[in-house]
């Protein structure tokens, strides 16, 4: 199968914090040579925002009046590197620590914040040629998606995974916190009123829980040959 072979379809890729999402649909896009889209890089950019304005108290409690009314006018966008960025700063590596990742569930609750993302994300995808991770692509975002894959595995590989993510860039993590966080997110992320978590009805599961990256581009790239190929 060669890219060319393969049509503008848009793969929405959902499921739970550290199941490997990104880096699956990053290797995704890397091999049909499509865009990849970080859904969940806007939610987090949206949270630092949050969090440096001063919108998130130390006890958890968020001013969303004030956020609201600053969405209107924030310029939140990805880079021509793919770099997620605030009014032309790069924030990549701000929005992956734990501060953000700690408050990132609540603000992504916000209906008011999830139309300012779908809005970007819609624009962004609007051509095709896409593979774009989150929570709710394929139920929200974009319902037509041709391929929908749903992604899962056991907790504790997700946060063993997502440890030894943070270690190797230096920062600290304990797993226990890790699992904590991971868990109070996952319960966040499919309670929520506006789009949940939840699996679309016509996405194909994935638990990677014990497959490495080749075995899920191996299983990834023969499904998409089966049902996209033009023959
Ligand atoms: O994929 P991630 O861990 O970077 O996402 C961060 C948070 O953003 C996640 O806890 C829930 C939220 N999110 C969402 O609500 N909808 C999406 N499409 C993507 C992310």
């Amino acid at each position: 199968m060669t890219t060319s072979e393969i049509p503008a379809i848009t793969i929405a890729i959902d499921g739970y914090s550290s199941t490997g999402k990104s880096s699956f649909a990053k290797r995704i896009a890397r091999e049909l040579d499509f865009h990849y889209l970080d859904s969940g890089a806007l939610y987090r950019a949206v949270t630092l925002y949050a969090l440096e304005k001063g919108y998130i108290s130390p006890e958890g409690n968020i001013d969303t009046a004030s956020l609201e009314r600053d969405l209107q006018s924030l310029d939140v966008h990805f880079d021509e590197q793919g770099r997620t960025c605030i009014a032309g700063r790069c924030v990549e590596q701000e929005i992956r620590t734990l501060r953000v990742s700690g408050k990132v569930s609540p603000i992504s609750t916000i209906p008011q914040v999830r139309d300012y993302v779908n809005r970007l994300l819609r624009i962004c995808g609007k051509d095709g040629r896409i593979v774009m991770d989150g929570r709710d692509i394929g139920t929200t975002v974009f319902p037509n998606a041709e391929l929908k894959i749903f992604m899962t595995a056991d907790p504790m590989v997700r946060a063993s995974r997502r440890a030894a993510e943070m270690q190797a860039k230096g920062e600290k993590a304990d797993i226990d916190e890790v699992l904590a966080n991971l868990k109070e997110r996952d319960y966040i992320d499919s309670h929520r009123e506006v789009s949940p978590l939840t699996q679309a009805p016509d996405a194909v599961v994935l638990d990677n829980s014990s497959m490495t990256m080749d075995d899920q581009m191996e299983w990834v790239l023969d499904l998409i040959e089966k049902r996209f190929a033009k023959k």
